[in-house]
């Protein structure tokens, strides 16, 4: 045996189970195929849950994150050209938010896994993982034999490919939409998370710091970036956001990044195959809306690392056995939650039954104390014994 645990992916799954099984006394491997310059600066997510700031913090790796990231009590959700504000923390029994780049999530993890002297294989693929003998081929020729792999390498990865077909249950859905996300050097234009449902489509104004708005677009799926030059941007977005009584002002500033991701709701079923444990995005994709995708990835490794825990302190498979169940539990509660807020936001087909649908749940999330609780839990996150 090589390791107690191989790790295919050093994204925010495969970095957080490492840490934590290091924190056990468990040995473990990561390898990840891109360099540590390509992983720390991939611009992705940005909401964090209260229970995953909870579990950084717990576990020693939250400092910067506690100094840097900006706590959220609310959120707007704006349609008609009005806002409505959820109240977040009054609704959730005090729980927050946290906007904190998933990028600097993967830097503070990478730099504790350094720190504690793990290893940590930048620009090493993996190849091809056997579930039954637990071994993971290397790209390279070599070979790495563990008790249990860990799967963690993203949607386009290939561990879910080792389960033989026939073992695994796919469930899938393709939007007809996707998001164009920017990166600006301008000051947030509000406090908090702005969600606008508008009949030229959802737009959503987010932050990564008091000087960096994060700011998304739908657009459809087969749009070119080439086709959104930065003008055509901000004219987009100053159209969706702007409120009836003129008053909101949208900052714009230089555009730094830029990119176009699908929305899609995908889910393998079982999570785990012999010796190999599918974790956050090679097991499961939610579509944006729901700001869950990052979250859901800590969620199973938090189930996964206690699982390990059992077996290799006291031989116990029980919480392994379990760890499929456990876990799709609250990915498909995760993944209802990010179609409703998907389906209730986006310009949809267009067709004028389903907009008045649309309005009227919207309508009703912000007038109704128990709808906006609803959506308050689940925003926040549910606690992992909750669901
Ligand atoms: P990943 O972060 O994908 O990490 C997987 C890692 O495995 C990668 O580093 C990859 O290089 C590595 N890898 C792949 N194949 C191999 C191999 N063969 N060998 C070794 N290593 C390998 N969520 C939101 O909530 N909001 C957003 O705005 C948002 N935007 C997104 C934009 C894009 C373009 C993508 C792809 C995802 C986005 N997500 C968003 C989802 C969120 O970022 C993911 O849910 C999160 O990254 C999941 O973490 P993970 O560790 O499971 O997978
Ligand atoms: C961000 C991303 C999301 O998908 C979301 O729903 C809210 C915020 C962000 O990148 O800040």
């Amino acid at each position: 045996m090589d390791t107690q645990v191989g790790i295919v992916g050093a994204g925010p799954a495969g970095l957080l189970l490492a840490h934590l099984l290091t924190r056990a006394g468990i040995e473990s491997v990561v390898l990840e195929a891109r360099s540590r310059e390509y992983v720390e600066h991939r611009v992705r997510a940005g909401v964090l849950e209260q229970g995953t700031v909870d579990v950084l913090t717990e576990t020693g790796v939250a400092d910067r994150l506690h100094r840097e990231g900006m706590v959220h009590h609310g959120l707007e959700l704006r349609f008609g050209g009005v806002g409505h504000r959820i109240a977040l923390s009054e609704l959730a029994g005090g729980r927050a938010i946290t906007v904190y780049g998933q990028q600097e999530v993967v830097k503070d993890l990478i730099a504790a896994r350094l720190d504690a002297g793990g290893e940590l294989r930048f620009e090493t693929a993996a190849e091809a993982v056997d579930p039954g003998r637990g071994v993971i081929r290397l790209a390279d020729g070599g070979e790495l034999r563990c008790a249990v792999v860990a799967g963690c390498d993203g949607f386009h990865g290939i561990s879910r490919a080792a389960v033989p077909e026939g073992a695994l249950s796919v469930f899938e859905r393709e939007y007809p939409f996707a998001w164009l996300g920017i990166l600006a050097r301008a000051a947030p234009s509000s406090e908090e998370l702005i969600y606008t449902h508008h009949d030229r489509g959802f737009a959503l104004h987010s932050m990564r710091s008091p000087e960096v708005t994060r700011l998304y677009l739908q657009v459809a799926p087969d749009e070119q970036l080439d086709d959104w030059p930065d003008a055509r941007i901000w004219e987009e977005l100053q159209t969706r956001m702007a409120t009836a009584d003129g008053g909101f002002a949208l900052n714009e500033g230089e555009i730094f990044d830029k990119s176009i991701a699908p929305m899609r709701s995908f889910v393998a079923e079982p999570l785990r195959h012999g010796r190999l444990f599918l974790a956050g995005d090679a097991a499961h994709i939610v579509p944006a809306t729901g700001a869950k995708g990052l979250n859901l990835a800590v969620a199973d490794v938090r189930v996964l690392a206690r699982g390990l825990r059992a077996l290799f302190e006291h031989g116990d498979e029980a919480l392994l056995d379990d760890y499929s169940d456990r876990c799709l539990r609250r990915v498909w509660r995760v993944q209802h939650f990010s179609w409703f807020m998907t389906q209730m936001l986006h310009r949809l087909t267009g067709d004028p039954f389903e907009a008045r649908l649309q309005r009227a749940q919207l309508d009703y999330v912000v007038r109704s104390r128990a709808a906006a609780t609803s959506l308050a839990e689940n925003y926040v996150g549910l606690e992992l014994e909750d669901v």
